[in-house]
């Protein structure tokens, strides 16, 4: 349980030098993975295992990357750890060679280029490490950054918001790690869900925020192994309203009201949010509230019924409320420009009418050993072969069912983004959210690269496998609780002409 009230230390936002310092990839980027120690806590410094860099006289560590739709980025990477790593482009569209899975890994004492071809839309992506059966290992130690990708829509709605990035437009980059009384960060390889006792918010434990009475922006990114948080800014005990207007993928159609949203590993969202009504002195707390997921007794003979009122089995409590920021209203030092939000944010296309597409079956498992499965696969039993291949160029339906595990698990794909378009019997919280008949919840109407299966549900994801490349290109489609991930709840398919 996390006793630490926030408000300790300042909030680092992207900056200059050192943890979050900000980069652009219009220039090559060379970074080495290394470990460095950086004073997160009062007290003795912490090892942060990150991409390191020096440019122009900065250090960057775990750089807050910034690109350009349609630009070429080139990355290199030098391995100076004691094992193989490598950095995966977590949302982007890319070839199997440059998108970092376990399949290319980077031996100690060796490098690797990433150079390849930003496709993707605007919106919050991330990097992190990902060789196979250590990736938990890596990710909690700190090899994780963000990568904002700006496009032409996105500049034209920054410009009506009037929020500048960095000062009322700010990436959450939120995780939890289990720090130990030195200061350092503990992992067990092979331990189950790890779950931490402090949070980080852009690697500063339960900071605090000044901001002024206007509109801001937050770009949320989970990278914690394996917590689902349940995000609300709550203000004289109740959750200020919030605008969603983004999801993994970028930008939504259109905005939705909310008070409070799932944010799964590797999951992210953008919202607004308007301080306005607030004056300065006051203070509202970053939480994540508790929630209550289905107790898994369902039937795996059940077929897919898109029922959003069939009776839910029964819920039990998980996850309890933890608080992670403070927000300290403070006087404004200049007029704060007015803030726009239009009816139409960016183009993006309705759901697909999936009628008629080939579906795929998926079920998620565990054994007694401990082991995760998607259907009969698990990484480690067929890790070095592709269990199915996909053709380029055609149009899936993927359906990933959860009955016979009692845990939400956020299950993510390589290489494409997908839309969500039905979800059958969710638990209470999340059907409390469905808008529309399918249901489906506000955040299930953006692109997305990774979704929440919780238990006792079937999800349906849409997918268009077209893309640039030629030949075999092999992918991994995994769930993203790293401690599943590393103990085999992932398997590779190909994409072939
Ligand atoms: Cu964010 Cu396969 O990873
Ligand atoms: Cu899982």
């Amino acid at each position: 349980h996390l006793q630490h009230e926030p408000g300790g230390q300042a909030l680092r936002i992207p900056g200059r030098d050192g943890l979050m310092a900000e980069q652009s990839l219009s220039k090559a980027l060379h970074l080495v993975a290394r470990v460095d120690s950086f004073a997160l806590f009062p007290g003795e410094p912490t090892a942060l295992w990150c991409y390191a860099g020096e440019v122009d006289g900065r250090t960057l560590a775990n750089p807050v990357l910034r690109a350009v739709h349609g630009e070429t980025i080139d990355v290199t990477l030098d391995n100076r750890l004691q094992e193989a790593t490598t950095i995966h482009w977590h949302g982007l569209s890319l070839d199997e060679a440059s998108d970092g899975s376990g399949l290319h890994p980077v031996a100690v004492g060796t490098g690797a280029r990433y150079r390849f071809r930003i496709r993707n839309r605007a919106g919050l992506y991330w990097y992190h490490a990902h060789p196979h059966s250590r990736t938990g290992m890596q990710v909690q130690h700190g090899l994780a950054g963000v990568l904002l990708v700006d496009d032409e829509e996105e500049l034209a709605l920054r410009e009506s918001l009037g929020l500048r990035w960095g000062e009322r437009d700010i990436p959450l980059m939120i995780a939890d790690k289990q720090i130990d009384q030195n200061n350092a960060i503990a992992y067990k390889l092979d331990a189950d869900d790890w779950i931490g006792n402090r949070v980080l918010v852009n690697w500063t434990p339960e900071p605090y925020l000044d901001v002024v009475p206007g509109w801001y922006r937050f770009r949320m990114a989970n990278v914690a192994n394996a917590r689902m948080f349940r995000p609300a800014f709550i203000y004289d005990g109740q959750p200020l309203p919030m605008q969603l207007i983004g999801t993994d993928g970028g930008l939504l159609a259109q905005s939705w009201p909310i008070d409070d949203f799932f944010l799964g590993p590797a999951q992210r969202v953008d919202i607004l949010l308007d301080f306005s009504a607030l004056v300065p002195g006051a203070r509202v707390t970053l939480c994540s509230l508790e929630y209550v997921a289905m107790e898994n007794d369902n039937d795996d003979t059940v077929t897919f019924q898109p029922d959003p009122m069939a009776d839910h089995p029964g819920a039990e409590p998980m996850g309890n409320r933890l608080d992670m920021m403070e927000l300290r209203v403070v006087p404004p030092v200049q007029p704060i420009q007015k803030t726009h939000v239009p009816q139409q944010l960016a183009r993006l296309d309705p759901t697909p009418d999936t009628t008629g597409w080939p579906v795929r079956h998926f079920r998620l498992r565990t054994d007694q050993d401990g082991r995760w499965f998607i259907n009969d696969w698990n990484f480690h039993i067929n890790g070095h072969e592709s269990v199915f291949a996909v053709k380029r160029g055609t149009r899936e339906v993927w359906e990933i069912r959860n009955y016979m595990t009692s845990m939400p698990h956020p299950i993510h794909l390589h290489g494409f983004q997908f839309r969500v378009v039905s979800r059958s019997i969710s638990p209470p919280d999340i059907r409390a959210r469905m808008v529309t008949a399918e249901g489906l919840g506000p955040q299930d109407l953006g692109v997305a690269d990774t979704v929440v299966i919780w238990p006792g549900e079937i999800v349906r994801i849409a997918i268009d496998f077209a893309q640039p490349f030629t030949g075999t290109q092999r992918y991994m489609f995994h769930c993203h609780n790293l401690e599943h991930e590393d103990k085999g709840m992932m398997v590779m398919f190909a994409v072939t002409d």
